[in-house]
């Protein structure tokens, strides 16, 4: 079996053309939907996101503010400008970028952010949201992964998943928007003894664990759907997902590729949650 190839390139332009139409309905309403970024310190990789993601705002018609501050700066300030920004009412969104520097509680600084504008859905109160089935913002990386599998046609209800990796911003939440869909679904981390015991069971495979060529073609049933949500650069500069594409494609129906499969999605659903709070506050 050869697997089908996902074009979350694609898949996220399509949505992208509907986001600025909606935008654009909200503008003849007179609301411009806003979102603020808050960035702290000079993380590489996390630089790089933040400017994805203001350009992506630009693209769809969201206005974007900036907020930076050193990486020795003091939480107070930070928390004092989520304050100031929960209060502004041209401000729809509110995320703050991560990793922040290890003297700040990361938990501290997300139970700050108003939850009617956590469009990364990091706030307890969306956690809790999630837990019972009633999201408010669905975090953006699972509901990329949730809108590629729709686009794709896969049925959810009643399939074996199998998440593997069990981080607060993919893993658990994946698990339970799965699970709300009516899948069995079983998570595995690092700790799990003999991953492949797992894998093995899985229709639907969501990879986030971090690590190249965790899933090797021995660990996948034959006809599977595997979702790559790993992003990996290698010492030779390539960037590779968690997934041993060429050899898994030969096993699965259908795979996303690393780049241009999850990851053009999860800005995507960034811009579709800040659009969604804004139409909410407008209604
Ligand atoms: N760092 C890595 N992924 C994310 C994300 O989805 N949101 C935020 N705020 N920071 C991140």
């Amino acid at each position: 079996m050869t697997a089908r190839l996902v074009d979350g390139i694609a898949v996220a332009a399509k949505i992208r053309t509907e986001l600025k139409e909606r935008t654009g309905r909200l503008a003849t309403a007179g609301c411009v939907p806003g979102l603020a970024v808050i960035m702290v310190g000079n993380d590489p990789a996390s630089a790089v996101y933040v400017r994805n993601k203001i350009r992506a705002c630009h693209e769809v018609g969201i206005h974007s503010s900036r907020f930076d501050f050193p990486s020795d700066a003091d939480p107070a300030e930070v928390l004092a400008c989520i304050r100031s920004l929960n209060a502004d009412p041209t401000v729809h969104g509110i995320l703050v970028q991560l990793p922040l520097p290890k003297h700040f509680s990361v938990p501290d600084i997300l139970e700050a952010i108003s939850a009617e504008k956590d469009v990364d859905g990091f706030h307890l109160y969306n956690v809790g949201g999630l837990v019972v089935g009633s999201t408010v913002f669905p975090p953006c990386t699972p509901y990329g992964v949730v809108k590629l599998l729709e686009h794709e046609g896969v049925e959810i209800e009643g399939k074996n998943v199998v998440v593997v990796g069990a981080s607060n911003i993919v893993g658990k939440p994946m698990a339970l928007m799965l699970m709300q869909r009516e899948a069995t679904v079983c998570i595995c981390h690092a700790k799990t003894r003999d991953l492949a015991q797992f894998t093995i069971l899985a229709d639907i495979l969501v990879v986030a664990a971090g690590k190249p060529n965790l899933i090797v073609p021995q660990m996948v049933k034959t006809g599977a759907v595997v979702i790559d949500v790993g992003i990996n650069r290698l010492p030779d500069g390539r960037l590779v997902g968690d997934v041993d594409f060429a050899g898994v494609s030969q096993k699965a129906s259908l795979i996303t590729p690393v780049p241009g499969g999850v990851g053009p999605m999860t800005i995507t659903m960034l811009l579709a949650n800040t659009i969604a709070s804004a139409e909410r506050r407008m209604s």
